[in-house]
């Protein structure tokens, strides 16, 4: 008989009356993801009556056309369709909006009369989340307004104000140390959600329970066993609309100091003291802590960074990144982005991390490889030689996610070894839906829960690692920097990092 699971105290919080405050309510982000987010977790029960939202932007409109227009984009990118009527109807009647601008005071003053307004006001009383969805330029001020308005904190109020901040935090160290100043003389640190919406996702969370929940692991999971780890996240998608934002910000800043350093760390940091968000932080920061980096010629000489060239993917014509819209015509911003990195702690001292992400590649997949070492060179290893593959632990984000064990077994019939995996998928195992990413991070920020946003110590050591990169590029810009075709997996210079370790990438469900 199966055993029954077991419940972690923070699957059932109950989520408290609150009004969630979105400013950007007009943008792609909260059409696509803030209101589907809401919309399922008003339809599996998980929000109390008592919950406003109200929409905060600058175009005018009447609650009737923000409603109409969020039910519109529901129809369109809902994950379960059509959309119950009945449901929406019910979070319609509780959705607002609220025309301002978000440098203007009054904007402020006129949210906060609304707010204690509206009919649910009586249920969130003082309760307050505010979804800041919009250009990060706004998030300091929109902060220091909400403090002018009252909307902020009130010492030894029960009562919680949050604050949920999207990516990018920054764009360098120095950039986010001053946005945290900002934000903390307003909001303290345990009020403060900084997304990063790859911690939403069901493979990227198992990351835990799989290294905690498990015994078989753990004994393996050092440098005595592991050879290396290899950490792609590959986009199909070229730059597209969103080129006036990327050619200033890149791949190391919009992938890997974010996504690539959580999925990192979640591998390599030790056993927590216990599953509380202050100690799982703890151990992820002392993982970007012993990061080590070496001196700048041989920084260099382990990243690869380079720009799609024109070409077609499935014969879909891309442009060049430079010929994209709102990108400069001889921008040497870089849209793929490889790093051989090494976390020098007892544990994973000698394991090369290597880490590549980029755009316009052959397919979008996420994954981690845990890539062991050889067998001893008897039997099988010393007469196959290189030929006897490596066991490698395959963790898939995305798509189809799961883990996969590869390992090696006799070929039936023969005298022969082959590589063959044994797999776990989420989607055929599971009766139970994969939630979207946003709404567990909904859930997490309306009743307090920290564990899957980034803190501020987190993002400021990541950046302290990125920048470190980036400033070595800087100073030694390289005249032609690598082009790769559209559809490849990125340029020859990232096959070559792994080439002089006698290493290969292993690439996705081609690898
Ligand atoms: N879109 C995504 O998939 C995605 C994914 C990850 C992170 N993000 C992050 O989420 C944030 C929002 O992205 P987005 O794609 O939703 O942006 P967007 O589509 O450009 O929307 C921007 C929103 O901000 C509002 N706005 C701009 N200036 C304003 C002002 N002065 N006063 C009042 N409202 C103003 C706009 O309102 P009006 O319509 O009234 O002008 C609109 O609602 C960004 O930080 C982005 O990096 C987005």
């Amino acid at each position: 008989m199966e055993a029954q699971p077991c419940v972690l105290e923070n699957e059932a919080a109950k989520v408290p009356p609150t009004s969630i405050v979105i400013f950007g309510a007009t943008g792609d982000l909260t059409h696509r993801k803030i209101i589907p987010a809401i919309y399922h977790l008003e339809k599996e029960g998980r929000l109390d009556a008592g919950c406003a939202i109200i929409g905060y932007a600058r175009r005018p409109k009447t609650d009737d056309e923000f409603r109409a227009e969020l039910r519109q984009a529901l129809g369109e990118v809902s994950r379960s369709k059509p959309v119950d009527e009945t449901i929406w109807r019910r979070l319609a009647n509780r959705i607002y909006y609220q025309q301002g601008d978000l440098l203007d005071e009054q904007g402020y003053q006129q949210l906060a009369a609304r707010l204690q307004a509206l009919p649910e006001s009586a249920r969130f009383g003082q309760t307050h989340l505010f979804y800041l969805a919009t250009a990060p330029e706004y998030f300091g001020p929109i902060a220091e307004r909400l403090a002018r308005a009252g909307l902020t904190p009130l010492p030894g109020s029960p009562a919680p104000r949050r604050l949920i901040v999207e990516k990018p935090f920054g764009r360098d160290l120095s950039s986010a140390q001053e946005l945290n100043r900002i934000l903390h003389t307003h909001f303290p640190e345990d009020s403060i959600f900084r997304i990063d919406h790859y911690l939403g996702k069901e493979t990227v969370q198992n990351l835990l329970y799989f290294r905690f929940g498990n015994s078989i692991y753990e004994p393996l999971w050092n440098r005595r066993y592991i050879d290396h780890v290899q950490i792609t996240v590959a986009e199909k998608l070229e730059v597209g609309r969103r080129g006036g934002y990327y050619d200033s910000a890149g791949a190391l800043r919009d992938m890997l100091q974010n996504h690539i350093f959580q999925l990192l760390t979640l591998i390599a940091m030790e056993p927590p003291a216990s599953l509380r968000a202050a100690a799982i932080h703890a151990e992820k920061l002392k993982v970007l802590q012993s990061i080590a980096l070496p001196a700048e010629d041989e920084l260099l000489a382990r990243s690869v960074r380079a720009q799609y060239a024109a070409g077609a993917i499935d014969g879909r014509p891309i442009p060049a990144y430079c010929q994209e819209p709102g990108v400069a015509p001889h921008s040497k911003t870089e849209t793929f982005v490889a790093w051989k990195l090494e976390v020098d702690n007892w544990r994973w001292s000698g394991v090369p991390f290597y880490v590549r992400t980029g755009k316009a590649l052959a397919r979008q997949f996420t994954e981690i490889n845990i890539v062991f070492n050889r067998p001893p060179s008897v039997l099988f290893a010393a007469v196959c030689g290189q030929r006897l593959s490596r066991n490698v632990l395959r963790i898939r984000i995305q798509p189809n996610e799961g883990i996969q064990w590869i390992f090696n077994a006799k070929l039936p019939g023969r005298q022969a070894i082959h590589e063959v995996g044994m797999d776990f998928f989420y989607r055929k195992d599971s009766s139970q839906y994969l939630p979207e990413a946003y709404e567990r991070l909904l859930v997490d920020a309306l009743v307090g829960d920290a564990t899957l946003f980034m803190r501020s110590d987190e993002v400021e050591a990541a950046w302290g690692i990125v920048d470190r990169l980036r400033e070595a590029w800087d100073r030694q810009p390289i005249p032609d920097l690598p082009l790769y075709q559209p559809g490849a997996l990125g340029p020859a210079e990232a096959d070559a990092l792994l080439e002089r370790d006698q290493r290969h990438w292993r690439n996705g469900d081609e690898g």
